[in-house]
């Protein structure tokens, strides 16, 4: 059977190196494998942070333009934004009626937002799972490349589909995750990873930064703490630049950079330097092929994927109404 694909990004922000490296890289992939994909803007999830309201549209059509530009292609896959789908709002509806609802505020994806922002404890936050779940299965999807921190929301979703295939015969596919090598870019201040939903800035390298951007970020940013002059011998894995190293330069870059650093031979400037040389290589492709997208590509791509995501989703909720009782 076709594997079918589907993970989706909140708009919250600009993307950076985190998301490409763990979650859009994979996206291209995938599609590129000949797999049945669907990659969408999760903006009602974003909702549930209550703020950037005023941003939403804004970040919903630069996701958009991001995906294209890192090489999704609307004519092999499905590029949709959550909202534009209401079939998912009614599949979550249901799918509600399965999922015991003790076990939601006790996820610790729930909790550690409600620590962090007590003021942010509201119904749709507790609901984030099932919506989540309303998205995998209203496409039927096998396989889901999401990041380590999402992967309690797909476990949540497996046994939703376990209850309901227990009550109704398998009607629905147990999701997978994507599993590969866990890749966790951490953030140029050195204080957990790199994400572009936190307050502090110039924390991430955004996929849209200019060379002299990412320069000017990289040349503040935090290395080895333990090598405080230009001549101690350094540690790369304890240089929060190190992995960054490992993404995006050549082995034989990465090897010297290592070397060279135990020994002393290079110092952080010259690392810096070269690691701004590799990542900008990585990045040209992606903002040249930005620069032909128009707002009217943006649009078609949208429109496009709605009628498709309509009609996928439109079958699932046609079985879950007639096994539920419903007329359909
Ligand atoms: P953010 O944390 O910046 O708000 P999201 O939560 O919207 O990003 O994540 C979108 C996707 O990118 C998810 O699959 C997530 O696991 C992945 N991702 C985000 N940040 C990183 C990171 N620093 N390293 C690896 N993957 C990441
Ligand atoms: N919760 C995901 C995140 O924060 C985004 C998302 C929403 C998602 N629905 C999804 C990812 C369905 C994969 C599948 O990154």
């Amino acid at each position: 059977m076709r594997e079918i694909v589907l993970s989706g990004i909140r708009p919250t922000g600009k993307l950076h190196l985190g998301n490409y490296f763990g979650a859009l890289k994979d996206f291209v992939r995938l599609q590129n494998e000949g797999k049945r994909c669907f990659f969408f803007v999760a903006d009602w999830h974003s909702l549930t942070t209550l703020e950037h309201h005023e941003k939403i549209r804004e970040n919903t059509s630069e996701i958009i333009k991001t995906y294209l530009s890192i090489g999704l292609n609307p004519n092999k896959c499905t590029i949709f934004v959550q909202s534009d789908v209401p079939e998912i709002a009614e599949i979550a509806i249901l799918l509600s009626m399965f999922q015991p609802a003790n076990e939601l505020s006790v996820l610790p994806t729930y909790k550690d937002v409600i620590v962090k922002h007590p003021e942010n404890n509201n119904a749709g936050l507790l609901y984030y799972p099932i919506l989540m779940a309303a998205d995998i299965l209203a496409h039927k999807a096998t396989l889901v490349p999401v990041g380590r921190d999402q992967e309690i929301h797909v476990r949540v979703a497996k046994n939703i589909v376990r209850i309901i295939n227990n009550r109704f015969g398998n009607i629905l596919p147990i999701p997978q995750i994507f599993e590969k090598e866990t890749i966790v870019v951490p953030g140029l201040d050195g204080s957990g990873k790199m994400a572009k939903s936190k307050e502090k800035k110039n924390t991430t390298i955004d996929l849209i930064d200019s060379k002299k951007a990412i320069k000017e970020k990289l040349s503040r940013a935090l290395t080895d703490p333990q090598r405080k002059k230009r001549n101690d011998p350094g540690n790369p894995f304890n240089c929060n630049l190190f992995k960054l190293h490992e993404l995006t330069s050549d082995e034989d870059i990465v090897k010297n950079i290592q070397q060279g650093c135990h020994s002393a031979e290079i110092g952080c400037v010259d690392c810096k330097r070269c690691l701004t040389d590799s990542i900008w290589n990585l990045l040209t492709p992606i903002q040249e092929r930005r620069k032909n997208i128009t707002d009217k590509d943006i649009q078609n791509t949208r429109e496009k994927g709605a009628r498709e995501a309509r009609e996928s989703a439109q079958k699932t909720l046609k079985i879950l109404k007639t096994k539920m009782g419903l007329s359909s």
